[in-house]
């Protein structure tokens, strides 16, 4: 189907330049002369995406982005700037523009925004359509992802939840490990009996053992009473040991008896309880290293990791993000009583970007700060936090001794630039030199596409 376009200029000759241009590259085109007449096209037919000026008569550009943001949230507007209107067109992207050009519009570089603006688009009506059947293919209960590595996981869970097998889970802090491992229980036939969570690091030596299986009265100084442990909570249902690599060696024999024996002791106590538990761990630690190191019980961990769920870092699965972004706004919106609708484009791909050392939990909680300090609908790349406008996780270079200084300066050139999508003021920046420096190693290194040397550094930067 073709995509209609709107043009919006207060200027004949405009609106009939591009139209035939556009037309020509096979665009369905409406033409509108000021803002009040593009708010009446818009109410009369769907619209794909609009091209405006922004400075027109009593309706501006800014006008009419305004009401398209209130109306028509999924149609795209990108702005065109004349004399003196880049600092409005830089304002409207803070409000939610797609983009703008320059006067004279460069027509190539206009198709290229429309098409992507089509595709952005269509990205994102699709996740609008994904979250309305949620619990459907990209979740799983409250675990979202379409990644392969998330739906691999999904498929783990259907697969070992209904049975008694132990899980370890593994994945770096913030993956979801916990989340997963509720996923199992309340998956399971276990689901109406308790599910048992014990944070193994948070315990002092002594208290671990009384805290899993429970103590009784007079069994070290201060047990004045008898108490249950964990372990005897979790009867029937789910126990699940978190940082599992954390235990104590003399912890870990106990626990490995437990699990064979199927029966707990109490501390200070004599007679045997009987216990039906499915044990789920976790662990964001190498616990083969531990093994090798004595730290930890080669039996217990033959025992544990008979199924294992591997979730991978958010930075190995970035399809996964505007998903978790939505899914994170919605939530948030819910319970600040806000109404974001949305992060713009660029702001998206600076997420995207990012490396997330604290994977979903650091992105949970910097969506929930934007949305808490959202003053417009959209969410910007202004309203980023510094860390993720920054270079993290930088591309690596790879050098053997043997190369020469210049190879490895040519190769960290590259990947700055190719970091920086080719911004060539931004990249000097990050090289610490300066940008006419840059050129010329550019140019010295064949890697310059423009040979004509004396204007180049101007050129430097304009390239945004
Ligand atoms: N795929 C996901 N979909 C939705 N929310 C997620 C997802 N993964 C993680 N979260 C959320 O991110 C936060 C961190 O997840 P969780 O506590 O399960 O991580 P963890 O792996 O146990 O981290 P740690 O190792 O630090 O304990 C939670 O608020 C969780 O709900
Ligand atoms: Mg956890």
């Amino acid at each position: 189907m073709r995509a209609t376009i709107l043009i919006v200029d207060d200027d004949r000759a405009t609106t009939d330049n591009l139209g035939a241009v556009l037309g020509e590259s096979g665009f369905h085109v409406i033409k509108a002369q000021d803002g009040v007449d593009a708010i009446a096209r818009l109410d009369n037919e769907a619209v794909d995406v609009i091209v405006s000026d922004i400075k027109m008569g009593a309706v501006s550009g800014i006008d009419l982005l305004d009401h398209v943001i209130a109306h028509y949230a999924d149609v795209p507007v990108i702005l065109v700037t004349g004399f003196g209107t880049i600092e409005s067109a830089v304002e409207a992207m803070r409000k939610g523009a797609f983009d703008y050009l320059p006067k004279p519009v460069n027509i190539d570089k206009l198709e290229l925004l429309i098409e992507k603006a089509i595709k952005t688009q269509k990205l994102l009506n699709e996740n609008v359509n994904l979250r309305r059947q949620l619990s459907e293919k990209y979740s799983f209960g409250n675990i979202i992802g379409r990644s392969r590595g998330i739906q691999q996981v999904f498929r783990e869970i259907e697969q070992i939840a209904r049975t008694n097998a132990t899980v370890l889970i593994r994945g770096e802090s913030g993956t979801g490990k916990e989340l997963i491992a509720a996923a199992l229980h309340y998956h399971s036939a276990r689901s109406d009996n308790p599910f048992v969570k014990v944070n193994c690091v948070a315990f002092a030596e002594g208290l671990i053992e009384s805290e899993l299986f429970g103590h009784e009265k007079g069994a070290f100084t201060g047990a004045y009473k008898g108490r249950k442990g964990r372990m005897e909570m979790a009867h029937k249902g789910t126990l699940f040991l978190d940082e599992i690599g954390d235990l104590n060696l003399a912890t870990q024999l106990k626990l490995l008896r437990v699990l064979q024996e199927r029966e707990i002791e109490r501390v200070g106590g004599n007679a045997t309880i009987p216990v039906d538990i499915r044990l789920v761990a976790a662990t964001n630690r190498n616990l083969e290293g531990n093994v090798s190191e004595g730290t930890f019980r080669e039996e217990l961990y033959y025992r544990i990791k008979v199924v294992t769920i591997e979730i991978p870092p958010l930075r190995e699965r970035t399809e996964d993000i505007p998903l978790l972004v939505d899914h994170f706004i919605g939530t948030f919106n819910d319970d600040h009583g806000k109404s974001v609708r949305g992060v713009s484009q660029p702001a998206l791909q600076r997420m995207v970007q990012y490396a997330w050392p604290g994977n979903v939990r650091e992105l949970r909680n910097m969506v929930e700060s934007l949305v808490v300090m959202a003053r417009e609908p959209i969410i910007t790349v202004d309203d980023l936090p510094p860390a993720i406008l920054e270079l993290r996780d930088e591309p690596l270079v790879n050098l053997k001794v043997g190369a020469t200084i210049k190879d490895a300066e040519k190769q960290l050139i590259l990947a700055t630039l190719r970091m920086n999508n080719g911004n060539k003021a931004r990249s000097a920046r990050h090289l610490g030199i300066g940008k006419k420096t840059l050129y010329r190693k550019l140019k010295e290194y064949g890697m310059f596409e423009n040979s004509n040397g004396a204007n180049a550094p101007d050129e430097l930067e304009s390239t945004a």
